[in-house]
């Protein structure tokens, strides 16, 4: 039987080079804390437990991730990673192995970690290691001469041999809990750092004849974490580039994989095409066919197959039909549901509201708390005066009516089925189905009338 797994992630640290007020892992990236990202890691490998080890930045951490299913350990004061796992171990079951993480190493892929969870429930050590060009800052990985690793020496207690070395710690392991919490109760800080290691842990399992076997990542970003904002701005490209080059791989058209944000899931059907600049939020359903034009910011949006959306759009919270066609500059609001061959032109904006088949609001409008039927034709300029400043209030528009332009619909109010508006009407109450209603003031002309003039200096 497989043993449990326990993962514990470190995350208690200060990110003094953030320069923020927010506590490090909390930064977002793609949208999400860093930390969310490296939950999400672990989730995945469906662990038994999860503890998070926090300290800095005080309770905000766990009110802020908000799940009643972590165990949080605080660490106060933070006397090194080894003292961290120390705060840990009385969590955790002994039978189990456990996985160290670190809160700010973000995009570590799950297929590397399950392979270290594997060696470690063979009864190994899995450390994951990588060469790097430059190793400065980091524990290096010492090996005996038949190449097998021997301990962990921290940049500032390296000898210049030592420092040589570039093969680092990434500081990920994975090992039975028994084992270490037995190591755990040995460790000391006598080093250049007065700190409780916990990479001095493999020192004394090499000592005992433990099996350690190093680990690599398919790419160097999985290991690479978040000291400072340049660095957070680098893992957001690495991760939005992941998420192009997924895209790509899927049939997706995109103008510029460089220039494509997606913060939450975009589900993508056959041959869609995305524009420049776009940023993608929460969860977003591209249909078949569907073209997003470009600098378009769509948020928690569904929309069907064939649907064009044209650029500098602004959607969150809307269903939109089959081949509808929206915008340039079209704003959607939570709440909005087109239905199939909708038209929504430029400087519309429409709020909690159905607009049927084939309808169209093409310039100009705001349509709120309103449901428009089939065939509807609003004009330029219309608004549904849903608000009398206390409450707000529905708007009704039947099938096949047509809004004049410039019209204002002071809710409640309900529009027949066919009934026209003539432009410019106020509409107080209900206008009849089949019926041309306006509230107008008749044309009159003054003949001979004559225009001011200009008095000149002088005169009079
Ligand atoms: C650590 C490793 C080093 C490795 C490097 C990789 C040790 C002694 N060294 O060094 O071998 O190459 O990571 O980045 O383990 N943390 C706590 N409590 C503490 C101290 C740290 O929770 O008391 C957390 C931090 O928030 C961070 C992680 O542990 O997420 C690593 O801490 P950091 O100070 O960055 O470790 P390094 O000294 O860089
Ligand atoms: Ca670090």
């Amino acid at each position: 039987m497989n043993a449990p797994l326990n993962v514990v992630v470190l995350a208690a640290g200060k990110g003094t080079r953030m320069k923020s007020a927010l506590p490090k892992v909390l930064h977002p990236l793609a949208g999400r804390p860093l930390l969310a990202h490296v939950l999400a890691a672990a989730d995945s490998l469906r662990p038994e437990r999860i503890c998070v080890v926090y300290g800095h930045g005080g309770e905000a951490l766990p009110t802020a991730i908000g799940r009643a299913d972590i165990l949080w350990v605080r660490q106060e004061p933070q006397l090194g990673t080894g003292h961290a796992v120390q705060q840990a171990a009385p969590h955790l079951d002994p039978a189990a192995v456990v996985l160290i993480l670190y809160g700010d190493v973000p995009l570590t892929r799950p297929e590397t970690l399950q392979e270290m969870v594997l060696i470690a429930r063979e009864g190994a050590i899995a450390l994951l290691t990588v060469r790097l060009a430059d190793p400065s800052g980091y524990g290096r990985i010492v090996r005996n001469a038949r190449g097998q690793v021997e301990r962990i020496v921290e940049h500032k207690d390296a000898s210049p041999e030592e420092l040589a070395i570039n093969e680092v710690n990434t500081g990920i392991l994975c090992l039975p809990a028994g084992k270490l919490m037995g190591w755990l109760t040995r460790l000391t800080n006598g080093n250049a750092q007065s700190e409780y290691y916990l990479t001095d842990v493999i020192g004394m399992a090499a000592a005992e004849g433990e099996r350690i076997l190093p680990c690599h990542p398919a790419a160097e970003w999985e290991v690479l974490g978040v000291n400072s904002r340049q660095q957070l701005a680098e893992l957001e490209r690495v991760y939005q580039r992941n998420i192009a080059e997924s895209l790509l791989a899927q049939g997706v058209t995109l103008l510029d994989p460089a220039r494509l944000d997606v913060r939450g899931t975009l589900e993508c059907g056959r041959d869609v095409v995305i524009d420049v600049g776009c940023i993608f939020e929460g969860r977003v359903k591209l249909g078949d066919g569907a073209k997003v034009g470009a600098y378009s910011m769509l948020k928690d949006v569904e929309v069907a197959e064939g649907v064009e959306i044209l650029p500098f759009c602004h959607i969150e919270g809307t269903r939109i039909g089959r081949a509808a066609r929206i915008g340039p500059y079209a704003r959607l609001r939570p709440g909005t549901d087109l239905d199939a061959e909708t038209h929504i032109g430029n400087f519309v904006e429409i709020k909690n509201s159905q607009v049927g088949f084939n309808s169209k609001i093409n310039h100009l409008s705001y349509v709120g708390d309103a449901y428009v039927g089939r065939k509807v034709n609003i004009g330029a300029g219309t608004i549904t005066c849903n608000y009398d400043g206390a409450n707000k209030h529905r708007t009704v528009i039947e099938d096949e009516a047509f809004i004049g332009s410039d019209s204002q619909l002071v809710a409640p109010v309900t529009v027949g089925r066919g009934a026209t508006l003539g432009a410019g009407t106020t509409l107080t109450r209900d206008a009849p189905p089949g019926e041309l209603t306006l509230s107008r003031v008749r044309q009159f002309t003054i003949p001979g009338w004559q225009r001011p003039k200009k008095t000149v200096k002088g005169e009079g």
